[in-house]
């Protein structure tokens, strides 16, 4: 493992190296991968197009570097070990060898129903191991998979479907979370009246209840597999093939489709689990996100798996059968490296240290935060009653986009500090500018926060609309690429992320767009108009508070508040039911018609000391009336 660093000083030598001759820093960690054929050129880029090709022609298949380079040595050794939702329920331990053979099998079982090279599936599946195989078995034979997060709902998926036009959906009969067992499969059913491209639909039986299955579309997993060789030649993929395509929210009303492609992608996720975990063979390590989720594609399945390590998958929630299950996990399991989000740890820090006390926990070597901003509150109760003290907090900064962690301590290695997502990988070059686009050098400076310079996991469009692509991280500001957040670098040179400057929630972690719940709400027949932000929420990190003006004609506004609630359920997902939703009779809007959301994320974060100047606004005497009835 030539491309570790375990030292301050090998850190700051590797980062110097890297921005001084990136080429030859990221040629020399590509090395230690399996090419079908050599690169030509490490990166070709312009962020003007965009256009950004890293390791160009080289030839490969990811799932050759997961398992055909570790069967020798790691057949036997297990790659996920998987905990079910019920502690009483048996767990399952999966070999390299036997991932190897599932992923083979269902790779022959979804070419035989139709399925080949650059057609796109969704996985729209629960936490079990099957949904590792799928993404695998779809990597194997140079399908695109696109998983879309098993909370969402039928139109929800059904959009994703048709943006991408897939050609199967994989999936299962329900899903176990906590004491409820939730319906998948007739999410799947439902969705699939609103679409035409899906030709066939592998059903995985999991809580065996009943569910409908449609003759000549439907199949279930173990018929589709039995019967199927163990063997499969992987497919050989370009580089620049598309490896997944993942939905995420932005600013505008439509989640976009961030594609990821095949080298680039495996390079940078392999290289940032080594070294931000500080892995070492034989390390147990768990990362506690949903394979719907970015955080899954890179640290549960491919960072991990790329790197021949034992990853664990839960497959239940931190609660059940009590706040203790996590902990109950880490001890079970002998877990080294624990990754999670800032919103479990502030909900099981509200149930204070005694679900915590039966649990040794001195397994642990290194405990991970990712997806919102942590607090100085949480990262200090996780340090000292998760990590005893004696484990580095790695806050990682980065995004769906970015395939892969960006700025973070390297666990051991480099400084923590509490907040600060610290300083940048090696390889990884990020600016701060102002309004203006210009670069603000120095220490303590804050402002937006771009990347100035490629990295092998960047995404490289949006599917089928390259141009939303550009207009959205590539405009902005001329020649960087624009995360949407805002960055304060402080006098010690550390990053610290203050959170999205455009608008885009972070509600428990998971990205929503204001206008993707506006556009929900307003479905309802009886609402005129919304608009949504975000409000500081204890546990979430942010909440939904949503302003609707409503024709109130013979209704109850407890009435009308439940149904906007239930109708953004149904088109999105529980994720996005605002918590508060406030009737009010208008909204504040600027002369040219604008909604002022600036006075709205006041009111709902409680901060109506000074409103600033309203007096140019279309309607000042709203604002009085909204802070009147706030909630
Ligand atoms: O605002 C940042 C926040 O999450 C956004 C990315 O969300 P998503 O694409 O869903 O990916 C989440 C998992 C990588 C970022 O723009 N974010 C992520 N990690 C952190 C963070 N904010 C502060 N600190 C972090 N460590």
């Amino acid at each position: 493992m030539s491309d570790r660093i375990h030292t301050l000083s090998g850190y700051i030598h590797e980062y110097q190296r890297s921005v001084n001759d990136p080429e030859e820093f990221w040629a020399r960690i590509a090395d230690s991968f399996h090419w079908q054929k050599r690169w030509d050129k490490v990166v070709e880029w312009d962020f003007d197009k965009p256009d950004v090709k890293w390791f160009t022609n080289a030839k490969l298949n990811i799932t050759e570097n997961i398992f055909e380079r570790h069967l020798y040595t790691l057949g036997d050794k297990p790659a996920i070990i998987w905990e079910p939702n019920d502690p009483n329920e048996e767990n399952r331990i999966i070999t390299y060898k036997e991932l190897y053979q599932m992923t083979n099998q269902f790779a022959n079982a979804m070419k035989s129903n139709g399925v080949g090279k650059g057609d796109r599936v969704i996985i729209y599946m629960p936490m079990i191991p099957e949904a590792a195989v799928a993404m695998l078995a779809c990597a194997r034979i140079g399908a695109v998979h696109s998983i879309v997060f098993a909370g969402f709902s039928s139109t929800a998926l059904a959009d994703r479907i048709n943006d991408c036009t897939a050609k199967m959906v994989l999936t299962s009969d329900g899903n176990f979370r906590g004491a409820k067992s939730i319906p998948v499969k007739a999410v799947v059913d439902e969705a699939l009246e609103k679409t035409t491209t899906v030709e066939k639909v592998i059903v995985y039986q999991r809580t065996k209840e009943e569910v409908t299955m449609k003759s000549g579309r439907d199949i279930w997993w173990h018929d589709a597999i039995s019967d199927q060789p163990e063997e499969y030649k992987a497919e050989v993929m370009d580089t620049e093939d598309m490896l997944f395509v993942l939905y995420t929210s932005g600013s505008t009303g439509k989640p976009k489709g961030v594609v990821h492609t095949c080298g680039g992608y495996m390079v940078f996720t392999k290289y940032t689990f080594e070294n931000v975990f500080q892995y070492s063979p034989g390390d147990i390590y768990w990362c506690t996100a949903d394979v719907g989720w970015i955080t899954g594609h890179s640290y549960i399945v491919y960072g991990p798996l790329l790197a021949g390590a034992t990853t664990i998958m839960f497959e239940g929630v931190p609660t059940f059968p009590d706040a203790g299950r996590f902990w109950a996990i880490i001890d079970k399991y002998k877990v080294n490296q624990f990754y999670t989000a800032p919103t479990a740890i502030r909900a099981l820090q509200a149930y204070g240290t005694e679900p915590i006390a039966p649990y040794k926990l001195d397994s642990l070597k290194v405990i991970g935060s990712v997806g919102e901003p942590i607090n100085e509150e949480a990262w200090h109760w996780y340090h000292s009653h998760i990590g005893k003290g004696k484990c580095p907090v790695v806050d990682t900064w980065w995004q769906t986009e970015t395939g892969g962690i960006m700025i973070s301590p390297i666990a051991g290695v480099t400084p923590t500090k509490p907040s600060y997502a610290t300083l940048p990988l090696p390889g990884v070059q990020p600016v701060i500018v102002d309004a203006e686009g210009k670069e603000l050098k120095g220490n303590s400076v804050e402002g937006n926060l771009c990347i100035k310079y490629p990295w092998p996991g960047m995404i490289r469009t949006t599917y089928g609309d390259h141009d939303r692509c550009k207009q959205t991280y590539f405009s902005t500001f001329k020649g960087m690429y624009f995360t949407g957040d805002g960055a304060k670098r402080d006098e010690d040179g550390y990053y610290r992320i203050l959170g999205r400057v455009d608008d885009v929630m972070n509600i428990s972690g998971h990205r929503m767009g204001t206008a993707e719940v506006e556009n929900a709400i307003n479905e309802h027949p009886k609402v005129i108009e919304s608009a949504v932000v975000g409000f500081p929420h204890d546990i979430k990190g942010q909440g939904i508070y949503a302003y609707v003006i409503c024709d109130m004609e013979g209704r109850s506004e407890d009435n009308l508040i439940g149904e906007i609630r239930e109708t953004v359920n149904k088109i999105i997902g529980p994720i996005a039911k605002p918590d508060k939703i406030q009737i009010v009779p208008g909204l504040p809007k600027t002369r040219s018609g604008k909604i002022m959301r600036r006075i709205l994320r006041k009111i709902a974060s409680k901060d109506t000391g000074n409103m600033g100047d309203i007096s140019t606004l279309l309607n000042p005497e709203v604002v009085e009336a909204i802070i009147k009835n706030a909630k």
